[in-house]
């Protein structure tokens, strides 16, 4: 019921995200940001991303696609696809959701892509899906995505010590919440 929108950006001219399709899933460059370790390390199921054949990449899409429960967005900048945002676990009785989010062209890494895209996201689940809350969480030392929930307004509720793996040490998981009236634009 909330699918196939394109939400464009009113702040970054040419950036917006569209409905994830086939298209998007065959593109070479998608399946190359899994496989690049920069890109998977901060996503939580590295050695899943890092083995996980096409077929299972596949197939997972394919289910958020269909999905009832996940909205799930190609981002692009002009006509080149970028990365990909998703508001996961929509749960309509709890009337929350939550946010995840991947910028995979470094080309267009730190220039305020991914913060504008999660605030977009935001909005239209508050706005359009009518949502009362939005969760995330990351690594501690994701920099960037700490910033980018701070910088859309999201309030920490909370640290899970030492939950995820990074490379040879366990890493803090920050979690955010964020209520409509909280949304930074
Ligand atoms: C997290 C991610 C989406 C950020 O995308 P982005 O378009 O570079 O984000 P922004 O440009 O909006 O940057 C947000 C802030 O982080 C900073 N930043 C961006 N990349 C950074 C980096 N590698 N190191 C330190 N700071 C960084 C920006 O300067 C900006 O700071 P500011 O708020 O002080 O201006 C991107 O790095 C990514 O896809 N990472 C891999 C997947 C991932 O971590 N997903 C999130 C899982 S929860």
């Amino acid at each position: 019921m909330y699918k196939g929108l394109t939400l464009n950006s009113e702040k970054i001219a040419g950036l917006s995200a569209r409905e994830f399709t086939e298209t998007e899933l065959h593109h070479p460059d998608y399946y190359s940001w899994l496989r690049e370790y920069d890109n998977i390390k901060y996503i939580g199921r590295y050695e899943y991303f890092l083995n996980t054949p096409f077929s299972e990449i596949e197939s997972y899409v394919k289910g958020l696609i269909s999905s009832n429960n996940d909205c799930f967005f190609a981002v692009y900048y002009e006509d080149e696809f970028i990365g990909t945002l998703k508001i996961g676990h929509i749960s309509l009785y709890n009337s929350i959701a939550d946010m995840g989010f991947l910028i995979g062209n470094k080309n267009h890494a730190g220039k305020g892509f991914g913060t504008e895209i999660l605030r977009m996201g935001c909005r239209y689940a508050f706005e359009q899906i009518g949502l009362r809350k939005l969760e995330g969480g990351c690594f501690a030392s994701n920099i960037a995505a700490n910033k980018m929930f701070l910088n859309a307004g999201f309030k920490p509720e909370g640290v899970l010590r030492k939950k995820l793996k990074l490379g040879n040490i366990f890493d803090d998981h920050n979690l955010y919440g964020l209520f409509p009236e909280e949304l930074v634009l």
